[in-house]
């Protein structure tokens, strides 16, 4: 069965799930798991150019037999090419590693700058630069023109940036991708971004390694009342409410599983308000004073717009 799609404020349709590939790097697991996923139905696949494996990506997907225009693949700049000069060269280094001639969706991976030489994923106040979102957007607009992506989006935005942001665009972001799952919920980023036609695309819906997410109580009873896992659970809940998910998986029978979502009550859509805690997986930087505006999103007053 092919993958339901919700279509970005461009027209473009994005299947509602899609494959992570973040740390799926072990030497040809990858080809063998993106051969597979597309094989089981996957067709959105999200790449960034920082996690270092879309080389290999890009033979895997050379050899698919799918036609290219039944794909969507997404890939993320880092915070190192911001500077606008970079932009255009980044996205054709991203094409190049993916052995391909466009990308369906270019994101901002992180609201912030670091320095060119910079590509640590856990910067010091000695990797930021000054650069302002808008310059980097402007790039990005100007990369639609090239007709080497189809849409720009940002992935880690918070409401308080893209509130500022919003009005100064000639393309609103069609996506924001940022850590959702039942323990980071964040309904009022989702709302807003819902509200102004930006699709939100959770990520680590799982609650990747680190988070318990599988573990909780409550959705293992939802779980057992659908007999189903507890990750079908967490991505159905997602999946409802109007939040596309990214799972990552390099075994075949989860890659399955986390194809077959199921269909929540409205009362146990209402329960899932009372496990939130607010606890993200993913922050770099989240000691660093001078990034607090990234994180902390009620303080959020971002410097560099
Ligand atoms: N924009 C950003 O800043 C950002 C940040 C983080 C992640 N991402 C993207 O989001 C994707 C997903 O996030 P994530 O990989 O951190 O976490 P995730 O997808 O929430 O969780 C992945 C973990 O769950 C396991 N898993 C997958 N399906 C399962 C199932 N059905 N039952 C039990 N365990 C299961 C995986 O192990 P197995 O592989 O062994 O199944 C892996 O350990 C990333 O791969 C990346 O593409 C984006």
């Amino acid at each position: 069965m092919p993958v339901k799609t919700i279509t970005l404020n461009n027209g473009v349709a994005m299947p509602e799930i899609g494959l992570g590939t973040w740390k799926a790097d072990e030497e040809g697991i990858l080809a063998k798991t993106i051969k597979k996923a597309v094989d089981l139905g996957y067709r959105h696949i999200d790449c960034a150019k920082i996690y270092g494996n879309q080389k290999e990506i890009g033979k895997a997907l050379s050899e698919l037999t799918v036609p290219r225009k039944d794909l969507f693949i997404v890939s993320k700049i880092w915070q190192n090419v911001h500077r606008p000069e970079l932009v255009a060269g980044a996205l054709d280094d991203i094409l190049d590693e993916l052995q391909l001639e466009y990308l369906d969706l270019l994101l901002i991976h992180w609201p912030y700058a670091q320095k060119p030489e910079s590509d640590t994923m856990n910067p010091t106040v000695d990797d930021l630069d000054n650069v302002p979102i808008m310059d980097t957007w402007r790039a990005m607009e100007a990369l639609l023109d090239s007709g080497k992506v189809r849409s720009i989006g940002v992935s880690n935005f918070n409401q308080a940036i893209l509130e500022k942001m919003i009005p100064q665009c000639r393309v609103v972001p069609a996506v924001n991708q940022v850590e959702i799952h039942p323990y980071n919920q964040a309904p009022e980023l989702v709302k807003f971004c819902q509200e102004n036609n930006i699709v939100v695309t959770g990520y680590c819906p799982l609650g990747g390694t680190k988070i318990s997410v599988m573990d909780d109580d409550f959705i293992k009873r939802v779980a057992n009342a659908h007999a189903c896992t507890p990750a079908q659970v967490a991505l159905s809940w997602s999946l409802a409410r109007g939040v596309v998910v990214i799972p990552k998986s390099t075994n075949e029978l989860r890659l399955e599983q986390n194809l077959k979502t199921v269909t929540l009550t409205s009362d146990e859509m209402r329960m899932f308000s009372k496990i939130e805690k607010h606890e993200r997986k993913v922050d770099p930087g989240r000691d660093l004073k001078e990034l607090e505006w990234v994180f902390h999103e009620d303080t959020a007053a971002c410097p560099l717009i």
